[in-house]
């Protein structure tokens, strides 16, 4: 055989295993033999094979996946028949000749197989049609269960078409070089693994292409504990190998539902943070030793920190009384010129404003929030006022947060002759509301809680922080590090909308880049645990929608892990170009899934093999599924590789 050819070089003589004896556009019936079978180390169900002609350099070559046994085509006698002539047949060179045929007959089966597709030559090039093209009724192909360096070619194998289109795409990615792909395990059929997996098997490893995951959507389907968190960390171990060796900046962010990135958890002896520290960077939403916080300044983001704070008291199921109300319902986004129909009227909410944020960030340090370093607290107040309550300061050089209270309190005292004087508004009804807050007397001056009810949520707010925690995220991505939204702790509903309002920031600052012509950076998003957070009642136009359909654009990519398939929303789950199962445990979701590619193949083997790291993978420059016993996140491995600096791909 002609080794050059790479039509040949898929046929390994030692696999053979038998002949086809039935075939359509759809299905094909193998005639073996136990021994041919033993020889090729077993024939596991779901495993490739390979129909050729035999004895001669193969024009194509039809892949082939076993799904079951299957009757053998006619009665006894003609089957007789035929084992006796494909026996008198000149075997495939090094195929031996099965048994005697009194004994031998016996040990004849039929293997029930669908057809995957063709491999056929064209123009010197390897290709692989989705179908067959054409068949013959008596067709005496020789079968082969490819193993090895055939095997790991075929997994691999990707259309010129695929990947001329990939080379463009990966000019557009500015993906510089030699495509880079993403090796995550080696192929596997079935749990027992005895034999075409074990002794001296050389085992076919599977690469992800980055093509096929950057700026696009990735599933890791399975029940807890089958291994998607490995997943997921072998993917961002790759990733981040990946854009060293290349010098291409990823930015890779993990919404880390468990903690299990952030911290070494004592199963697993490692974690991302670890195997990359100068990378890493990790936050939380309460204060903890190694994490920034996730949280805003609420003395600086207002309108962050009083949505946190509304959210915060509204689950809390506090009683209400009017000027809680009346906090909750306030907006402090600051008044905008295009609002107001005259200079003098923008002029003089832009004041009532002033006030209103003043009387906010007393309340707020009088409820015990920890100032910025400097704070001051600064408004006008002209000489009129300035005289009635208190002379001796301008609040317009700034106040300390105390001085501010003082002020507040001094002039809730002439708060009437404060009416009279300059108008009904110098303290508006919001401004009113807040020093009533802050006082702990309601306009009929009866006692009320006031900021005491403020005082629990003091860990929701981060007083070092001068720029929004969004902003400071969306920089370490763009400077490709690793991101760990650590979200095991701290409120669920602050959580999510955290969450999404960091998504929300990701896509509209790529979306921006992309908009006005620039490269947007390249963005892995990894989402644990999705069913928490990406709903399947969401709105079309809700962030995680929104972000699986445009994000392609703005180069992001998402992965999201979530053991209910049926959990996804739709048209996240059908705009989803890689999807990796493991073990489920019920009909329904495999029902949910067998929509989709040709996973109903495996829609059995999915509910009895509980095997961790066991998947179906299907990509985008697959046709088909492949079965992979995913690589384990190995995180000694990974520190030496990333210590050693190479790509080690
Ligand atoms: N591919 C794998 N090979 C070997 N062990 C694995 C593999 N995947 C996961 N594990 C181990 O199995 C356990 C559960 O895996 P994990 O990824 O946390 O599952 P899940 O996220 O699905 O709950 C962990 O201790 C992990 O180290
Ligand atoms: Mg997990």
């Amino acid at each position: 055989m002609n080794d050059l050819n790479p039509l040949s070089s898929l046929i390994q003589a030692g696999q053979f295993i038998g002949w086809t004896c039935r075939l359509d556009y759809e299905q094909a019936v193998v005639l073996t033999c136990d021994q041919w079978k033993a020889r090729a180390r077993g024939v596991p169900h779901n495993c490739f094979l390979l129909a050729a002609d035999a004895g001669k350099n193969p024009e194509e070559i039809i892949l082939l996946r076993v799904t079951g046994s299957a009757p053998l085509p006619a009665g006894h006698e003609t089957l007789l028949a035929s084992i006796r002539s494909l026996m008198a047949r000149p075997s495939p060179p090094t195929a031996p000749a099965p048994a005697a045929p009194a004994d031998g007959e016996f040990q004849f089966g039929g293997l029930g197989c669908r057809i995957l597709g063709t491999f056929y030559l064209q123009a010197g090039q390897l290709r692989l049609g989705s179908d067959l093209e054409s068949y013959f009724h008596a067709p005496h192909l020789a079968v082969y269960r490819p193993a090895g360096a055939a095997l790991e070619a075929i997994v691999n194998f990707v259309n010129p078409e695929r990947a001329t289109a990939a080379q463009e795409e990966a000019r557009r990615l500015d993906l510089p070089g030699e495509l880079p792909r993403f090796p995550i395990g080696t192929v596997r059929y079935t749990s027992t693994d005895r034999l075409h997996r074990g002794g001296d098997c050389e085992p076919a490893v599977f690469y992800l292409n980055a093509v096929d995951f950057l700026a696009r959507r990735t599933a890791v389907f399975g029940m807890t504990r089958t291994g998607k968190s490995n997943t997921v960390k072998q993917l961002v171990s790759v990733v981040m190998r990946t854009s060293r060796g290349s010098g291409l900046k990823i930015g890779q962010i993990i919404y880390d539902l468990n903690g299990e990135y952030a911290n070494a958890n004592q199963q697993d002896k490692g974690s991302i943070a670890e195997v990359f520290p100068g990378d890493t960077l990790r936050y939380r939403m309460l204060p903890t030793a190694g994490f920034q916080l996730i949280l805003n300044n609420f003395f600086t983001q207002l309108v962050e920190g009083h949505t946190t704070l509304k959210g915060l008291i509204e689950a809390g199921k506090i009683p209400r009384n009017a000027d809680l109300e009346a906090f909750l319902s306030m907006d402090f986004s600051e008044p905008r010129r295009e609002e107001y129909n005259s200079d003098g009227e923008f002029q003089r909410q832009s004041g009532i404003y002033q006030r209103k944020i003043a009387a906010y960030q007393a309340l707020l340090f009088r409820a015990g929030y920890e100032l910025p370093p400097h704070f001051k607290i600064t408004f006008e107040a002209n000489a009129g006022i300035r005289n009635k309550v208190n002379p001796s300061v301008d609040p317009a050089g700034g106040l300390t947060a105390t001085q501010a209270c003082e002020w507040f309190q001094l002039a809730r005292q002439i708060q009437d002759e404060l009416i009279t004087a300059k108008g009904a508004d110098w303290i508006d009804p919001d401004t009113n509301a807040l020093m009533n807050l802050l006082l702990q007397r309601n306009d009929q001056g009866a006692y009320i809680p006031g900021f005491r009810l403020l005082q629990p949520y003091k860990d929701y707010h981060a007083p070092n922080r001068t720029t929004d925690v969004c902003d400071e995220i969306y920089q370490h991505l763009v400077g490709g590090k690793i991101v760990i939204l650590d979200l095991s702790v701290g409120d669920p509903a602050q959580r999510e909308r955290l969450g999404k309002r960091i998504a929300q920031h990701i896509l509209r600052q790529s979306m921006a880049a992309f908009n006005s012509g620039r490269h947007p950076p390249h963005i892995v998003i990894y989402v644990e645990e999705a069913h928490n957070i990406i709903g399947r009642q969401e709105a079309l136009t809700d962030i995680w929608p929104t972000i699986a359909k445009e994000g392609a654009k703005a180069r992001i990519a998402t992965v999201y892990a979530t053991q209910e398939v049926s959990s996804i929303h739709p048209n996240i789950l059908s705009n989803t170009e890689n999807i990796l199962v493991s073990h489920l445990n019920n009909e329904n979701e495999i029902n949910e899934l067998a929509k989709y590619y040709d996973f109903r193949d495996f829609s059995r083997s999915l509910i009895r093999a509980q095997n961790v790291g066991f998947a179906r993978v299907k990509t985008l420059s697959n046709p088909f599924v492949i079965p992979v016993q995913i690589d384990r996140f190995d995180p000694e491995r990974e520190r030496r590789r990333a210590i050693s600096g190479g790509p080690g791909l």
